[in-house]
């Protein structure tokens, strides 16, 4: 929810004359002959939108250890913590230190919830749910960013101009509800069980299967915990030549995500729309209607993922990534120019925001959920812990570059921006066509037969893919 707020409030004039008056100076000198695509162009307010995710992705290593040895539920609470304080620090900054430092616990925050939550979904759900559960925590992504924007929308009409504290502020709901959700819920029966308190999580089993008939299963975690203990290093281990493929998915699948440029579009359409001449109300009602579409679509692909396949939702979604963003840099070039001095006509923004829309919507049947989902289901267990953060943390830097770099990008590639990401999306979509094997309905613990069977990953991963256990030391 943060995220996308706080996109919203920087194109809010009060806030912007509050922290970045000099932002707000160019901005305002800058009339229509001169270059709109530049007037945002600060490094000022680029470091305030990416100090977060630097801070997230430090912050999410050392949330692998504490997830690992203190437990799920305190990764959670120390996530739900650091979030609240930050949104507090946020809604009553009155410098900018505060405001960036309330920025940094907010990004430690979302360094740890995206670390243990979809571990705690994952290991709390029956195996038969896993997929639909993981891409509800897109889902929920998705609508936190739907209500942000709904939030500036609001705020931005209030007249004594503390709306953008609002925004800030409320970021303090989702806080809460991941703090008291971490208190009052029980830890992961595999967590409790790695840290030797047996009983406690066949108790937890029994009460989240909603049966006394858990036995079996709980059979496969203690197994499964006893195979994984004699993983002493899963970092040094992660680099052998049979975990390749998976180290490149995890490595690629992240950096691609956010290489389709969607928080160029998804947090920055206010201040873009702005650019291209939109009073403040028209731009936070595009992003209401952008966030309302990633929603919607996000539960199409829920029901689809299953069913047609992850590979057909990459490349067909792909495709059609790849055209409106080609069609949205060609009318933003034809109509405003190199130099940026156009002007857009009614009909044409409507069909832009029709050509983002569309955009949007294939995103979220495609490199939202699947970008989550394909490192979490292709990782075997003993590597599992070190491929998440791994995942985390370069989806964090690439969210990080990008914001960095997307106002200075505007000015200086123009509407050429788009047709940078359009040529990521095409590199992307070839990627997935030659590398990404299909790994609909396959269990997790088989994925090695999809690796061993692929034209080219066949080379790196052979024999059973079983753990190669080191010797039990003392064995007469
Ligand atoms: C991405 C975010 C993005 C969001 C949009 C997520 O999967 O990781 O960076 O903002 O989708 O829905």
């Amino acid at each position: 929810m943060t995220l996308a707020s706080q996109g919203g409030v920087t194109s809010m004039d009060v806030f912007l004359e509050k922290f970045f008056p000099k932002v707000y100076r160019t901005m305002k000198e800058s009339s229509i002959h001169e270059n709109q695509y530049c007037k945002f162009d600060s490094q000022l307010l680029t470091s305030f939108t990416s100090s977060l995710y630097i801070a997230g992705l430090i912050a999410t290593f050392f949330a692998s250890t504490i997830t690992r040895v203190f437990g799920r539920k305190i990764s959670m609470l120390f996530g739900g913590v650091s979030f609240l304080v930050g949104a507090i620090l946020n809604g009553a900054a009155t410098n900018l230190a505060m405001l960036i430092i309330g920025r940094i616990l907010l990004g430690v925050g979302i360094g740890f919830a995206n670390q243990a939550v979809p571990l705690y979904l994952s290991e709390m759900s029956p195996p038969r749910l896993r997929g639909a559960l993981n891409i509800l925590f897109q889902l929920a992504t998705t609508i936190g960013i739907l209500a942000a924007n709904l939030v500036n929308f609001g705020t931005n009409k209030i007249k004594e101009g503390y709306g953008w504290r609002v925004s800030l502020g409320l970021a303090v709901v989702p806080a809460a509800i991941l703090t008291f959700g971490a208190i009052f819920l029980p830890d992961t029966p595999n967590s409790l069980i790695d840290r030797g308190q047996r009983d406690k999580a066949k108790a937890i089993l029994e009460k989240v299967r909603g049966s006394k008939q858990v036995e079996e299963e709980f059979q496969d975690l203690v197994e499964a915990r006893e195979t994984s203990k004699q993983i002493t290093n899963p970092w040094s281990n992660i680099m052998k030549r049979k975990y390749r493929p998976q180290l490149v998915m995890a490595i690629m699948i992240p950096a691609f995500q956010q290489l389709t440029g969607i928080n160029v579009i998804m947090f920055y359409v206010p201040v873009l729309f702005k650019t291209l001449g939109f009073g403040d109300n028209g731009s936070l009602f595009s992003a209401v209607i952008t966030g309302a579409v990633n929603v919607v679509a996000t539960l199409v692909s829920i029901r689809c993922v299953d069913k047609y396949g992850r590979r057909a939702l990459f490349l067909e979604r792909g495709a059609q990534m790849f055209i409106c963003q080609v069609a949205i840099g060609a009318i933003i070039g034809v109509k405003f120019g190199v130099t940026g001095t156009g002007s857009l006509s009614k009909g044409y923004a409507d069909l832009l925001l029709v050509l983002i829309c569309l955009y949007v919507s294939a995103f979220a049947w495609s490199w939202g959920p699947l970008g989550w989902l394909i490192p979490s289901e292709v990782f075997p267990l003993e590597i599992r812990s070190a491929g998440q953060s791994i995942t985390v943390a370069v989806n964090f830097f690439y969210n990080f570059v990008i914001a960095q770099v997307f106002l200075a990008m505007l000015c200086h590639l123009k509407f050429g921006l788009f047709f940078f990401f359009a040529c990521f999306v095409l590199l992307m979509t070839i990627f997935v066509y030659l590398f990404v094997p299909e790994t609909k309905n396959v269990p997790i613990e088989e994925m090695n037969i999809v690796w061993r069977k692929h034209w080219f990953w066949g080379k790196y991963v052979t024999g059973d893919g079983k753990v190669e256990l080191s010797q039990p030391k003392n064995v007469a």
